[in-house]
């Protein structure tokens, strides 16, 4: 072994005594994602936050997954009526990405959104890239986060923009930006 990777390996241990969040969040921050709006139903009307960790689990049967955190009031919200629909942002949408991820205004989040209902009622939101209509199968607690199970009902992508093929939203390193096909 070189001195040089010595040292970079030293350094990685060092890191990891104690446990550094920021570190994990900042190493995490390297992995690019999608970036969708999770939405519901609640008692008084939609209620909707922004996901990144949405992942296709199972084909037979179809399933998805995502992962809220544990005490998220959209989730709490969203919760009692056993669905939930996965809208996927396209780059037209970041300012979407901004509004369902800000704290403490859920009440406000779907204000000038335009949305209509999937069949299980959950918000499809409109120019999305794609929506996944999901009835809520199993919710498993995960260190500080849920890990939701949902059943696929409905889905369906590219409906909504003229005929022209969009661009999904990608989230890396805190910043977002649109993808380019490249081989
Ligand atoms: C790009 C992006 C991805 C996010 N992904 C998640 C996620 O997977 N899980 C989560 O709990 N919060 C995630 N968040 C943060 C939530 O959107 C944010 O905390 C929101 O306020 C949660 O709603 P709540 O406060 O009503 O629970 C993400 C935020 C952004 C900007």
């Amino acid at each position: 072994m070189s001195e040089s990777a010595s040292t970079e390996s030293e350094r990685h241990t060092a890191d990891q005594h104690p446990f550094d969040a920021g570190h994990f969040r900042t190493v995490m921050g390297h992995f690019p994602t999608g970036v969708t709006v999770i939405a519901g139903m609640g008692d008084d009307g939609p209620v909707g936050f922004t996901i990144g960790s949405f992942t296709s689990v199972s084909l037979d049967p179809p399933m998805v997954g995502f992962l809220p955190q544990i005490g998220s009031e959209t989730w709490e919200l969203m919760a009692p009526s056993g669905s939930f629909c996965v809208n996927v942002l396209s780059d037209q949408q970041s300012d979407l990405c901004w509004k369902f991820a800000k704290s403490g205004t859920d009440a406000t989040r779907f204000d000038g959104v335009a949305w209509h209902p999937a069949p299980s009622g959950s918000p499809v939101l409109d120019r999305a890239v794609a929506w996944i209509d999901c009835s809520v199968e199993e919710v498993y607690d995960m260190g500080d986060h849920h890990f939701v199970l949902g059943r696929v009902g409905a889905l369906d992508a590219d409906a909504d923009h003229d005929g022209q093929p969009p661009v999904p939203l990608l989230f890396f390193k805190g910043t977002l930006g649109g993808f380019a096909a490249d081989g």
